[in-house]
C-alpha cells in the first residue's frame, strides 16, 4: 500500500497554545481515514495544513512522495468539502461542479462529459440545470461532494461535512461517501467528532486528543483494543477497573453483567461485589448502576447495560454480583 499523504513532526502553535503537537501520520492511499477526537484536539488544523490554507509551525507534509509544506493550496490539487459547503447560488448544479474544470481551462466538451459522469456518481444528474436553493440539503451537499470530486483530486478533504444534515440523512450519506468512495478509489482524509461515524466509514481511524494522536488503526482493532483510558472513554466503554496486581481493565457496559442470585462472570473473569444506586428503564435495555469496590481496594461506579427481560427485580439498594467473561476484559496501557 502507498502513501498519498504523510505527516513528520508536524506541529501548528498560536502564540503559546500548541493546537498540533507533533504529530507523525501517514494517509493510505485509496482508502478513507478519520480524524477522531472531541472538540478542539486539532483536526481542522490538521486538515487545513494539508490542504494548505496553514503552513505548520515546524515539520513537513508530504503528498504523494513530494514535500508540499510550503506548496500553496492550488497547487496541491486537492479536493475539499466544509461542514459549510457554501455552493454558488447563482450558478445551476452543472456549473457549480464544472467551476474547478473551468478554473483549469478544461475545454467546454470534456468539462460537460466530466460535470455529467460526476454528477450521476452522486445520483443528481436530473438536477444538473437546478439552481442550488431548491435542492434539499442532503442534495446540495452532494454537489458539494460533486464539486470537489470533478477535478480528480489526488486527496479529497472533508471536514464535518454531514453535521449540517439531519440525523437519518446523515446516516444515509456515511453510505454513499463510502460508495462513491469505493467506486472512484479516491484517497479521503474525513474530519468527525462522532465515533459512530467513524465506525462506519473509516478503513484507517486516527483518534486525536488535544493536539496529539493516540491511536491509529482500523476500526475493528481500535474498537476492540482502545490503546489507553482515553480511546476507550471515547468510545463508550464505561466501566474501569484496577486489578489487584495493579493493571488497569476496560468493560463495555454491554459486556458487564449484573446478577442478583448467582455470581456473575468466570472465577478468571472480573467478579465484585455491588450495591445497585440507579436503574433506568430506556426501552430496548435497562442502564443499571453499581457501586463496588476493586480488587485494589477502589471504589468504582460500574455501568451495566442489561437486555434480558428477565430482570425486572433489579432495584435500587439491592446487593449483587457484577461481573464479566475473560473475554470481555480490555487491558489498556494507561
Ligand atoms: N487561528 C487560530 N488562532 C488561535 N487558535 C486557534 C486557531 N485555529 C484553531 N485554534 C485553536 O486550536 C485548537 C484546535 O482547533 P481545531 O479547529 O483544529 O479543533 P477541532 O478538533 O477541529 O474541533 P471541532 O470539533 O470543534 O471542530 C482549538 O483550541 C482552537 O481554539
Ligand atoms: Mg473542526
Amino acid at each position: 500500500m502507498s502513501i498519498a499523504a504523510e505527516f513528520s513532526g508536524v506541529s501548528q502553535v498560536f502564540g503559546d497554545f500548541t493546537a498540533v503537537d507533533s504529530i507523525d501520520l501517514a494517509i493510505t492511499e485509496g482508502k478513507l481515514t478519520t480524524l477522531l477526537g472531541p472538540s478542539g484536539c486539532g483536526k481542522t488544523t490538521s486538515l487545513r495544513m494539508l490542504a494548505g490554507y496553514s503552513a505548520p509551525s515546524s515539520g513537513t507534509i508530504t503528498i504523494a512522495g513530494v514535500d508540499s509544506t510550503r506548496t500553496p493550496p492550488e497547487k496541491r490539487g486537492l479536493g475539499m468539502v466544509f461542514q459549510s459547503y457554501a455552493l454558488f447560488p447563482h450558478m445551476s448544479v452543472a456549473e457549480n461542479v464544472g467551476y474547478g474544470l473551468k478554473l483549469r481551462r478544461v475545454p467546454a466538451a470534456e468539462r460537460q462529459k466530466t460535470v455529467m459522469e460526476t454528477l450521476d456518481l452522486v445520483g443528481l444528474a436530473h438536477l444538473a440545470g437546478s439552481k442550488p436553493k431548491k435542492l434539499s440539503g442532503g442534495q446540495q451537499q452532494r454537489v458539494a461532494l460533486a464539486r470537489a470530486i470533478a477535478i480528480k483530486p489526488k486527496l479529497l478533504l472533508l471536514d464535518e461535512p454531514l453535521s449540517n444534515l439531519d440525523a437519518r440523512l446523515r446516516v444515509q450519506m456515511r453510505a454513499e461517501i463510502r460508495r462513491i468512495q469505493s467506486e472512484t478509489g479516491l484517497t479521503v482524509v474525513l474530519v468527525t467528532h462522532d465515533q459512530d461515524e467513524a465506525l462506519e466509514m473509516s478503513d484507517d481511524m486516527v483518534l486525536m486528543r488535544a493536539g496529539r494522536i493516540m491511536q491509529q488503526g482500523s476500526p475493528q482493532d481500535v474498537f476492540r483494543g482502545p490503546a489507553n483510558r482515553f480511546v476507550a472513554d471515547f468510545l463508550g466503554y464505561e466501566n474501569f477497573v484496577t486489578t489487584a496486581d495493579g493493571r488497569a481493565i476496560a468493560i463495555r457496559p454491554e459486556h458487564l453483567e449484573v446478577s442478583a442470585a448467582t455470581p456473575a462472570g468466570s472465577a478468571d473473569g472480573l467478579r465484585l461485589a455491588g450495591t445497585i444506586t440507579d436503574v433506568a428503564f430506556r426501552g430496548v435495555d435497562l442502564l443499571v448502576t453499581v457501586d463496588a469496590v476493586d480488587d485494589s481496594g477502589a471504589s468504582v461506579r460500574l455501568l451495566s447495560d442489561v437486555r434480558s427481560t428477565g430482570v425486572d427485580t433489579l432495584a435500587v439498594g439491592d446487593t449483587v454480583t457484577v461481573g464479566a467473561a475473560p473475554g470481555r476484559l480490555v487491558a489498556l496501557a494507561d
